[in-house]
């Protein structure tokens, strides 16, 4: 088996093995809206992945994103653990999340893809998409839920049910708790390489592009550690304090779409441009809205020494090389941004009951284990975290595929 990483999908070099498992295409009859479904891989018949809606959104980016998925799953294979990993997929609408049309779209969508909602693909919210939107339209659809097909593979349903039931109710200082997890597990990440680095919580400073379920928790969770959060951008701008901002203050503020109400900054808050972005001090980065946010052309702008992918393929492959090439540490999504799905599965397979303790207890656990053993690997082979990454999720992934079928 070979397989090329997430953002170089789409080479010319690919060969037939490295093709997803299964793509489809979706024209909307009633708007403009394309939408995509690629299916990395299957495993035990089964796939997962999130949906996401943004204008602009390419099928390639979806083959990138479904096989990063792929590595996301495989990444967390454990011998003798309930949750088996799933294959990865991807959904992608190309359309305006903020558009009045956007949930009837969702809708039509869903509506398209019910069948492989109920028998192949495992689905949630991803950017610019709410699980509420997608749970409600699923419901007039008459489709059960966006897991439904993860119940071929499980033999005590109402117990999942149940774990389910805890995950998805509780609320940790106001925010949800599936809302928080993934960006606790980011955090986690960039504690866990910093101190590969020599970068001392409070000493050091981070910057937050994105501030919706995986830039707020992220934030929360690193300030909590002692880190200054001294800029956070939304969609509307950046809003920057060289002393730090209220991050719990500010996470309270948003509106539905993550955007941060102005109305609500602290004095010594400033207001900045949304390209404004890169140019605030901070030594770690963590892009956690948009895919390919940092390319050739703002990459050299970069002043972070880590970067830890919360968003899924924020820098271009071109971009990373240059800013590996100068010591920039980056901690790539499959890895860093991987405690959303894994914590789905170790909830509803069993490995967790789905409250707050052990759920944040097992994230920071695998999060921590993950990064050693990447960074452990790129020290050993002189190679780049997110290509020992690569190299430890393949070896999974042959492993995962060896021991459980397709189908
Ligand atoms: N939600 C998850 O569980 C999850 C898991 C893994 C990876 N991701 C990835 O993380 C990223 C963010 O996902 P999310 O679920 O937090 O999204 P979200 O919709 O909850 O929040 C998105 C945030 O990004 C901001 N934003 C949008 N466009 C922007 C722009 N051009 N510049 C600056 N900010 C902008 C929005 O204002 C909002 O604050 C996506 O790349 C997604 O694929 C999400």
């Amino acid at each position: 088996m070979s397989l090329t990483l997430p953002n170089a999908i789409g080479s010319t070099d690919a060969n037939r093995t490295d093709d997803p498992f299964f793509e489809a295409i979706w024209r909307d009859t009633e708007s403009e809206a394309t939408g995509y479904l690629v299916i990395d891989r299957l495993v035990r018949g089964i796939s997962s992945g999130g949906l996401r809606m943004r204008a602009g959104c390419t099928l390639n980016e979806v083959r990138g994103l479904a096989r990063g998925m792929t590595l996301k799953e495989a990444i967390h294979f454990e011998e003798g653990a309930h949750y088996v990993p799933l294959g990865g997929a991807k959904g992608g609408i190309d359309f305006d999340p903020y558009h009045p049309d956007a949930d009837s779209v969702l809708r039509r969508y869903l509506e398209a893809m019910a069948p492989l909602i109920e028998q192949r693909w495992n689905m949630g919210e991803d950017f610019g998409i709410r699980q509420d939107a997608v749970d409600a339209a699923l419901a007039e659809i008459g489709v059960e839920s966006s897991v439904q097909a993860a119940h071929r593979v499980i033999d005590d349903a109402a117990a999942a049910a149940a774990r389910m039931k805890t995950a998805f109710t509780t609320v940790v200082d106001g925010v949800s708790l599936d809302e928080l997890v993934g960006g606790y597990g980011v955090a986690e990440a960039a504690l866990a390489a910093m101190a590969r680095q020599g970068l001392d919580p409070a000493a050091s400073r981070a910057v937050v592009q994105g501030f919706g379920s995986m830039g707020g928790a992220t934030a929360r969770y690193l300030a909590k550690a002692g880190v200054r959060i001294v800029g956070i951008a939304d969609v509307h701008g950046v809003v920057a304090n060289p002393n730090g901002l209220d991050v719990e203050k500010l996470l309270l503020t948003r509106d539905a779409t993550g955007g941060v109400d102005r109305t609500q900054l602290a004095d010594g808050d400033t207001k900045l441009s949304s390209s404004q972005w890169l140019s605030i001090g901070a030594e770690v980065l963590i892009p956690a809205a948009t895919s390919y946010c940092i390319d050739d052309s703002n990459q050299a702008e970069v002043r972070a020494a880590l970067v830890v992918e919360a968003a899924n393929m924020p820098i271009t492959p071109s971009a990373e090389e240059s800013l590996v090439a100068r010591g920039v540490v980056v901690s790539p999504d499959f890895v860093a941004n991987s405690a959303t799905n894994a914590w789905w599965w170790w909830v509803f397979f069993g490995d967790i009951d789905g409250s707050a303790e052990p759920s944040f207890q097992k994230i920071s656990n695998r999060m921590r284990a993950l990064s050693d053993q990447m960074f452990d690997y790129a020290d050993r082979h002189g190679i780049s975290a997110r290509a020992a990454a690569f190299a430890l999720a393949s070896d999974k992934l042959t492993e995962l595929t060896r021991q459980f079928p397709t189908y």
